[in-house]
């Protein structure tokens, strides 16, 4: 993997399967029926109470608002942000009480290019693997935003898809008729659709082609995930495995085989 600086690389690409998917009335509906945290955003949230209480709080990537009652009620400002328009429209929808009620909006952004000013917020999260549908190369361009638009010492959340993990469910177990045959269906595909790159072993970024339109997701190495944080000025990084469960360093972090892994840096 590159860990070229952002600064040289090239202008954001436009083409992005992804966005008209995340466009769609399907994936709209699924997101906006969504309420629950998962285990190590709870963990951590419950970690940062006090640094959320009086901090404007940057939602990037908010689909269709999980993550929304968690943050906004308890913060000074929330900005939720997503670049496809249809999530934001539900949000606004949704939580149109809410944004009577406290400092609440919702806008149409970019992650590659957010329209904030430097040292804007004192948290941005970036939730549920939203970081990994950025290709390879507007992924730093990403990361370098996020930075950009911290305060100084401010926090960075954020999950992304471990490539450890892709090896291990290549192996499918038994985990009931249902789970069993979506796990065959979702490896054959994407067994077919990368057939010249199959297996990933010895990468440390892959960009899996995991749907038939060419959508594409990074999975990336863990080790290799936390070089391109430090690389964008995060430091330091805590990693968080499903269970909430706190990797104890680098060589932990480079252990886990979670299908994706929280992240808690600082700006
Ligand atoms: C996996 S969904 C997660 C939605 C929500 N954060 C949640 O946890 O339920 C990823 C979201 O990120 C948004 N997204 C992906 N790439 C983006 C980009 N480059 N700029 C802004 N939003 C983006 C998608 O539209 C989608 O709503």
């Amino acid at each position: 993997m590159s860990c070229l600086h952002a600064t040289m690389l090239p202008a954001p690409t436009s083409r992005d399967p992804w966005k008209d998917l995340y466009s769609s009335d399907d994936f709209v509906r699924y997101y906006a029926g969504k309420t629950l945290l998962q285990r190590p955003e709870q963990v951590i949230l419950d970690h940062l109470a006090g640094a959320l209480h009086g901090a404007d709080v940057l939602d990037l990537g908010v689909g269709g608002g999980r993550t929304t009652p968690h943050l906004a009620r308890r913060c000074r400002r929330y900005v939720g942000v997503d670049y496809a328009a249809p999530m934001v429209e539900a949000c606004r929808k949704r939580f149109a009480a809410l944004s009577l009620e406290r400092d609440v909006r919702f806008e149409v952004a970019e992650a590659r290019e957010l329209p904030f000013a430097q040292a804007s917020f004192d948290v941005v999260v970036f939730s549920f693997n939203g970081l990994d549908v950025v290709d390879r190369i507007d992924r730093l361009r990403a990361l370098a935003e996020c930075r950009r638009v911290l305060r100084p010492g401010g926090l960075f959340v954020h999950s992304s898809h471990n490539l450890n993990w892709t090896e291990r469910r290549r192996a499918i177990g038994w985990s009931g008729w249902r789970a069993t045959w979506e796990a065959w269906r979702f490896w054959s595909m994407v067994r077919r659709l990368n057939a010249d790159r199959w297996p990933f072993h010895g990468e440390s970024l892959m960009e899996l082609i995991d749907d038939e339109r060419g959508a594409r997701t990074c999975y990336v190495r863990p080790g290799a995930h936390l070089a391109q944080l430090q690389a964008s000025g995060f430091t330091p990084v805590e990693a968080f495995d499903l269970e909430g469960r706190r990797a104890a360093d680098a060589a932990a972090l480079g252990r886990l085989s979670d299908p994706w892994i929280y992240y808690l840096c600082r700006g």
